[in-house]
């Protein structure tokens, strides 16, 4: 092991002088590094081990680990994941190491850390970029209590195919919505300053295309053009650079056949290039040596060559770079200026991130466990994630004191807590999960029954007995995310036929569907008299549960994916585009695309319903022409005709139609929330600039076209009223 020493004075290493400019200090210590040392920082590696790993570390020959976690606990090691003594890692870097490097600490913090939020696609039903940004505020400050600098989120890739598991890391299937709620959350984790000890380096990720994998199947490939890939998959990137996110991962997918890992044009050309983006490009888990596997590079050395000319800065465990990149520079392979600009990249994020003034994470006393305050938003963020997708009346129940209707609660997830975390929870805990069973008894006392979970005979007795019964439905968290791929998008087996035996009592039944993914809930819908889609709700599952069934807060989630009539269906999105055989939205249910079904979407993007009804007007606008640069004010009024108050999402979709390339028949591109007392009717105004209907061109340049846009505003995208502006040329 090597001898530690104490940090030399500033003098000795210029760079540690935290009044210089970043840049300056990048250079001074580019300036002192071997190529070796240089190469070491280009190297992740998984669970790192302040034992194992000392001399490695000491000899700079690691830049950073990936799922390390708690800064001076333990060391145990939990199902394989080493927690514990991140400190004792740092410190043979940064007191036994020549330079003194700090090591970079990531961890997947996808959707909370130990309080946690619904699933990525739940907050995306919220419609809500604020509370996404307080999500990650709260994950980041609970994270960088165990040690973590980094976190692998948000996850921006489009998901328009629900067979893919991965939809429930995803922030749903438009452009628009997924860039703000990926903002909203890179602000979150990141702050105003990612120096800031509570905040977190965030990374968008899969650059790109990831959402596209054929037929669902994770990892594989994607054939998509530029065109449809700038339209639409890489906007929600370009959100999070914009909105300053530190670091962005490469997706293990080809695009058209080139592996991303080894795409010079789409991570060099444009996301370096084009954009701007001067932070960190990670590789996803050992993608660079998946090239020899994709077949493009014959050996690891070749696989390095490619990813580093890609321009992927740190090689996320495969040992590539490690083991080739001093050779393939000494050979005249690869230019020394590309892994200099990895390695500034890399150590652009550690003086960024404070690290070499703060490298130590440890915080005695400090604790990260769930608080009231962490709950109250987790809470929030579970109640917004819940969509009512039907409602005959039966909801809310009536939880007046002197309401005697029994109810049965039943279902797998009665009492579940872990099921209820969903997908990339590395240290969220299921007994610190409110679970349905308790949430309900709690307000309902004696009124409710709580099945113990399994579907029997005895489960159908006490629907008998009961008055309403409430259903727990769906997937387990473990059914989907990543790897967790279906061939079908139906519930899984079993709980039709238990659906179907409550439903033949002919009493009032309530279906809740938990879910990483749009299911096909046809017969749900048919049969139950309400139901509700709530995804993988998070630490507070079951009162946000709770609280909306007994209507102490109002449903206002809204569906960021669309839900297909069935997997045959698939693809379904909202982006559908017209075609020489016209496809008119209003009447595609008519006209049909397949002989043996219809072909509308089961449930339309952004629906969702309230406890309460709500009137929309036409739209209008200020002024029907407006120039290339300029806008226009458009107005709707709302009004609650029901009884109950609301949060409506009012959405502004718009349709291009004629362009240079087809475009989708609509496109989400503004909402407002809005809250209406019952009876209140509100004006809403957007402003509309010409550049929103931007897209790429024949050319692949972005153009604003002049003509007609037909501008639509409705409750969601299937039910929406037009109003047309012209863009003329720009006012000279
Ligand atoms: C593979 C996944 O694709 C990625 O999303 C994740 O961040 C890394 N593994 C690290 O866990």
């Amino acid at each position: 092991m090597t001898d530690i020493t104490a940090t030399p004075p500033t003098h000795e290493r210029p760079w540690l002088d935290a009044a210089l400019p970043v840049e300056e200090r990048i250079d001074l210590l580019l300036a002192e590094m071997t190529l070796a040392e240089k190469v070491g920082q280009t190297h992740q590696v998984a669970n790192i081990d302040p034992d194992a790993d000392a001399d490695e570390i000491a000899a700079g020959r690691i830049g950073s680990s990936l799922y390390a976690s708690g800064a001076t606990a333990g060391n145990e090691r939990d199902e394989g994941i080493l927690v514990g003594n991140i400190d004792a890692a740092q410190r043979h870097a940064v007191e036994g190491s020549r330079l003194g490097i700090p090591l970079l600490f990531g961890r997947d913090v996808i959707h909370g850390h130990r309080t946690v939020a619904p699933i990525p696609l739940g907050i995306a039903a919220s419609f809500d970029a604020d509370l996404a940004e307080e999500i990650g505020t709260i994950a980041a400050r609970e994270a960088v209590v165990d040690g973590v600098a980094w976190t692998f989120a948000p996850m921006v890739d489009l998901s328009e195919e629900p067979r893919w598991g991965r939809v429930a890391e995803s922030l749903g299937e438009t452009p628009v919505l997924s860039g703000r709620l990926a903002a909203g959350l890179v602000r979150g984790f990141q702050g105003d300053d990612v120096s800031d000890p509570d905040r977190l380096a965030a990374c968008a990720k899969h650059f790109a295309g990831y959402g596209l994998a054929a037929g669902g199947r994770d990892y594989d490939t994607v054939s998509v053009g530029e065109n449809t890939l700038r339209n639409l998959h890489l906007r929600p990137f370009k959100a999070a650079v914009d909105a300053g996110v530190t670091t962005v991962m490469a997706a293990f997918n080809d695009v058209d056949g080139i592996p991303m890992h080894a795409h010079e044009h789409l991570i060099r050309g444009v996301l370096k290039g084009e954009w701007g983006f001067d932070g960190m490009v990670v590789a996803d888990w050992n993608g660079v040596g998946q090239l020899v596997n994709a077949g493009v590079a014959a050996d690891l050395r070749e696989a390095a060559a490619q990813a580093i000319r890609a321009g992927v800065d740190l090689d996320m465990c495969s040992g590539a770079y490690l083991a080739h990149l001093e050779e393939l520079v000494e050979s005249a392979d690869v230019d020394l200026a590309l892994v200099d600009d990895a390695v500034r990249r890399v150590l652009r994020l550690k003086f960024r991130l404070g690290l070499f003034e703060r490298p130590y994470a440890a915080r005695p006393g400090a604790s990260n466990a769930p608080t009231p305050e962490t709950r109250e938003v987790a809470l929030r963020a579970g109640q917004a994630a819940h969509v009512l997708v039907k409602n005959d009346g039966v909801l809310p129940l009536d939880a007046s004191a002197d309401a005697t209707g029994s109810v049965l609660l039943s279902g797998a997830f009665v009492d579940d807590g872990d099921a209820l975390l969903g997908t990339w929870v590395l240290d969220g805990r299921g007994e610190e999960v409110v679970t349905p069973g308790p949430a309900l008894r709690e307000r309902l006392g004696d009124r409710v029954t709580v099945a113990d979970g399994r579907f029997s005979d005895v489960t159908l007795m006490q629907a008998r007995a009961a008055e309403t019964t409430v259903l727990l439905l769906g997937e387990h968290r473990s059914r989907s995310g990543e790897a967790q791929s279906v061939v079908d998008i139906g519930l899984p087996p079993g709980q039709l036929e238990v659906l179907r035996a409550v439903a033949a009592l002919g009493k009032p039944l309530v279906a809740v569907v938990y879910t990483g993914r749009p299911l096909d809930l046809s017969e749900v819908l048919d049969l139950a008299d309400a139901v509700l889609v709530v995804w993988h709700p998070g630490t507070e599952a079951g009162n946000a549960l709770a609280s909306v069934l007994l209507g102490e807060v109002e449903p206002h989630g809204r569906l960021p994916m669309t839900f297909p009539l069935s997997t045959g269906h698939i693809p379904t999105s909202t982006h559908q585009r017209p075609t020489g055989r016209l496809i008119r939205a209003d009447v595609d249910h008519e006209e049909g695309r397949y002989i043996d079904a219809l072909t509308y979407p089961r449930l339309p993007f952004g629906f969702g319903l309230s406890y309460t009804t709500v009137e929309y007007s036409a739209p209008t606008v200020s002024t029907e022409t407006l120039p290339t640069d300029g806008w226009v004010t458009l107005s709707v009024t709302v009004t609650n005709t029901g009884a109950r108050v609301c949060r409506e999402v009012v959405q502004l979709y718009f349709r291009d139609p004629v362009a240079q390339v087809t475009r989708p028949l609509v496109e989400l591109t503004d909402w407002a929330l809005v809250d209406l007392e019952p009876g209140q009717a509100r004006e809403v105004t957007f402003e509309v600039a010409a550049e929103q209907t931007a897209y790429a061109g024949r050319d692949l340049t972005t153009r604003v076209d002049e003509g007609e846009i037909v501008l639509l505003t409705g409750p969601d995208s299937a039910r929406l009223q037009p109003v047309s502006v012209t863009v003329t040329k720009k006012d000279s």
